[in-house]
């Protein structure tokens, strides 16, 4: 008796596997999967009666993979590379025997495969794929750390050839049909109802059995090996870009090229123990836990809203306003006429306001010019959002966001004035990136439903919300400002008031610290290309010419004031008065710590030199990428500490999403558990005594180490503390 799929024989000598694992949204490969595959194969081999074999799916999908909830506990449960390799030698001995269990076997791909799902198909004798707009196939493993260690890696090289599929599986890009297709991965296309009579019709043929590598005398597409220039090629061509667009701070993809380059010269049983052999390396390892857990576990259980209060129903925000047509009120228009939301955007002026307009405009219009989407969307979209200068317009609204400039008495003045016209229910966000909102609140009349939504630049392509919970504000108000974020697709966290909240108080330290540097004498380029290194999109420098050198003073000034005797002057401040003083105030103003010539790329100030002379001798670029991972880490520390931050998934997601650090450290908290908290907190030490106080360790975190007690909860024991 199955569980995870209906097997079934029928006249004609034919078996049906229709997966179905129940209790999972999408057919995974579970440990019942295997099991139940394992004896269908024995039933199928052993019975005479059965001359062949369709698989395919009772769901929408075929197969999405495997369960990475399994997966992701592997590094946490201490496994060696190879007990973790054994995840990958147990289906590739499944797979192997439905490949050569004597009867022909067809894939009906009826929806999108991907991971394991295609991997299942891979060891099919013939594939035919539903064609249809949303199907797609791919092997997608690179993306959580690891690589395809089903046979994917093996099967996929001999179907298509070294060349085509090497970037597939680096990439781990998905495919629509027609590529697929044409690579060679399916066999044919059919319009999803007829996927399975298509495969039918195969077997109805007489097929024998037998893969194509193991027929005598079969060679990999394009060929193998050190000896074939196109391959040798393809090699060194890889190693490079994966060199360059990783720093080699992911192991995934340097694992496929290998795997590939090993496996393709050898038999294929062997070159299956090979793939086995680097998939356990990396499912053994931190990287591959801190991107399953953060980018995939945690991410979904945010998306999930698994902060939103309970027993708060569920809202939908109808018609949305938003105070101030600027650049963020202009990208979050945007993004809630996508979603469907009616907006009115209104600022000081008609023009403003259809400026703001002007930039979903644009955005619609360079899709289209990739071909994405039509003018009649373009022209629905572009009418669901209103221009105004008129308050009267904004009743009616379920959310009001003000993304005003960044000043208390404006942002006071505007809440006031969209507070008059809107429905007492109406909830009211404000985008600050720095003004606690608990002191915002005190300028309107309903403080429980005032909160605030710290969208990120640009808002159209950046994933995070930092979802901000005021003194006063209501459960209900956290909940429909979720709901919102939500209803955008994009992903929260929910963190309290604090100055700087999260995201803009962690990223401080990042700039603080460049700016330490350059004054230290550390040459400008080397500061900039250590952050790359560790894997920061873009160095310190070029983010305060970003965010600009002035309103990171401003910032600082405003701290100073309102916390008086409190305030701790940020490390490297002195460096940011003397390029205020020498008007360098960033790049909308025209240049900070670099010159932006135009039409040609940015390049450091020269200048930066007479100010701050670089040192003769310069440190390793090592030390430069720890110090950058540390101050981050340990500013999340405090921030949990203070209980800015709740939940430790909020700090990796929000410090990988919102401002950049880098994806396989698994975020800033995550990032310690990566080092170890004993070896972080010695480290702790080492860098306080050469840089400076800040480095010292919070109490908190070497009690941690001392207690063994981790920010993320072991597999089975229960919630972190
Ligand atoms: P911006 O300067 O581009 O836009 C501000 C807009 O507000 C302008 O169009 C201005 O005309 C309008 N405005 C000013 N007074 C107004 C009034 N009385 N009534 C209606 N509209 C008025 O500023 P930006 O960059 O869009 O920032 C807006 C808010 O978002 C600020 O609080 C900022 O701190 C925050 N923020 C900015 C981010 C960024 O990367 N720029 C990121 C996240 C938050």
């Amino acid at each position: 008796m199955t569980t995870t799929f209906r097997f079934e024989t029928d006249a004609a000598g034919i078996a049906t596997i229709t997966l179905d694992v129940p209790g999972k949204p999408v057919n995974l490969i579970t440990p019942e999967f295997q099991e139940d595959l394992a004896a269908a194969l024995e039933q199928i081999a052993a019975d005479g009666s059965i001359r062949g074999v369709v698989i395919t799916s009772a769901r929408r999908d075929f197969m999405a993979g495997a369960d990475l909830k399994d997966l992701a506990t592997a590094h946490d449960r201490g496994m060696s590379a190879d007990e973790a390799a054994g995840f990958s030698r147990a289906l590739n001995q499944l797979y192997r025997r439905l490949e050569t269990c004597g009867k022909p076997v067809a894939a009906a791909i009826n929806g999108l495969a991907l991971g394991g799902g295609l991997e299942l198909a891979l060891a099919c004798h013939y594939r035919v794929l539903a064609d249809a707009p949303k199907v797609v196939v791919g092997l997608p493993e690179v993306k959580v750390g690891l690589l395809p260690g089903a046979g994917g890696t093996q099967r996929l090289i001999r179907l298509a050839g070294i060349a085509n599929a090497l970037p597939l599986m680096v990439e781990g890009r998905h495919l629509p049909p027609a590529e697929a297709l044409k690579l060679g991965i399916v066999h044919e296309l059919a319009p999803p109802e007829q996927v399975v009579a298509r495969a039918r019709a195969w077997l109805a043929t007489g097929p024998e059995p037998v893969a194509p590598w193991d027929r005598k005398g079969f060679r990999v597409p394009g060929g193998a090996g050190q000896q074939n220039p196109a391959v040798a090629q393809v090699f060194m061509a890889g190693n490079a870009l994966v060199a360059k667009s990783t720093w080699r701070n992911f192991p995934a993809p340097v694992a496929i090229l290998s795997a590939v380059y090993e496996g393709s010269q050898l038999p294929f049983d062997k070159a299956l123990a090979v793939e086995s052999k680097y998939f356990g390396k990396l499912l053994a390892g931190p990287v591959a836990r801190n991107l399953m857990r953060t980018l995939f576990i945690n991410k979904g259980l945010a998306d999930s809203l698994a902060r939103r209060p309970e027993g708060v129903p569920t809202s939908r925000v109808g018609r949305l306003g938003i105070l101030g047509a600027g650049m963020m009120g202009a990208g979050i228009a945007y993004v809630s006429a996508q979603a469907g939301i009616t907006v009115v955007l209104l600022d000081t002026t008609l023009e403003a306001a259809e400026r703001g307009k002007g930039y979903s405009r644009r955005l619609l219009d360079k899709a289209m010019q990739r071909g994405k989407g039509t003018q009649a969307a373009a022209d629905e979209l572009l009418g669901r959002i209103l221009t105004t200068t008129d308050y009267a317009d904004l009743a009616g609204c379920d959310l009001v966001v003000e993304a005003v400039f960044e000043q208390r008495d404006l942002k006071a003045e505007v809440t006031a004035r969209a507070e008059a016209v809107v429905p007492a229910s109406c909830v009211v966000a404000s985008n600050t990136s720095t003004l606690p909102i608990t002191g915002l609140a005190q300028a309107s009349k309903r403080p429980a439903n005032f909160i605030g939504l710290h969208f990120f630049s640009p808002v159209d392509r950046m994933p995070l919300v930092e979802v901000i919970v005021g003194r006063r504000t209501a459960p209900g108000t956290l909940a429909r400002a979720l709901d919102y974020v939500a209803q955008l697709k994009k992903t929260p966290i929910v963190v309290n008031d604090s100055r700087g909240f999260y995201t803009s108080r962690v990223i401080g330290t990042f700039t603080s610290e460049g700016q330490a540097m350059l004054a230290e004498g550390i040459a400008p380029a080397l500061i900039e290309n250590a952050a790359k290194l560790a894997g920061f999109p873009v160095g310190p420098l070029a983010v305060s010419d970003e965010v600009t050198l002035e309103l990171q003073w401003k910032i600082t000034r405003q701290a100073e004031q309102d916390l008086g005797a409190r305030f701790q002057r940020p490390v490297g401040h002195d460096v940011l008065e003397t390029m205020i003083a020498l008007g360098r105030l960033g790049r909308r103003q025209g240049g900070g710590y670099y010159d932006y010539p135009e039409g040609q790329p940015k390049r450091l100030w020269p200048g930066l030199a007479s100010h701050w002379p670089v040192r003769e001798e310069q440190p390793p670029a090592e030390d430069l990428v720890k110090r950058f991972l540390f101050i981050e880490a340990l500013e999340s520390v405090r921030c949990l500490d203070e209980g800015v931050i709740t939940h430790p998934a909020d700090a990796d997601l929000g410090s990988i999403l919102g401002i950049g650090y880098p994806a396989w450290t698994g975020g800033a908290l995550s990032w310690i558990e990566t080092v170890g908290l004993e070896a972080f907190v010695a480290e702790c030490a080492r860098l306080a005594r050469s840089h400076g106080p800040r480095f010292r360790a919070p109490r908190s975190l070497k009690a941690r180490a001392a207690a063994g007690t981790r920010f993320h909860p072991l597999p089975g024991a229960g919630r972190a503390a």
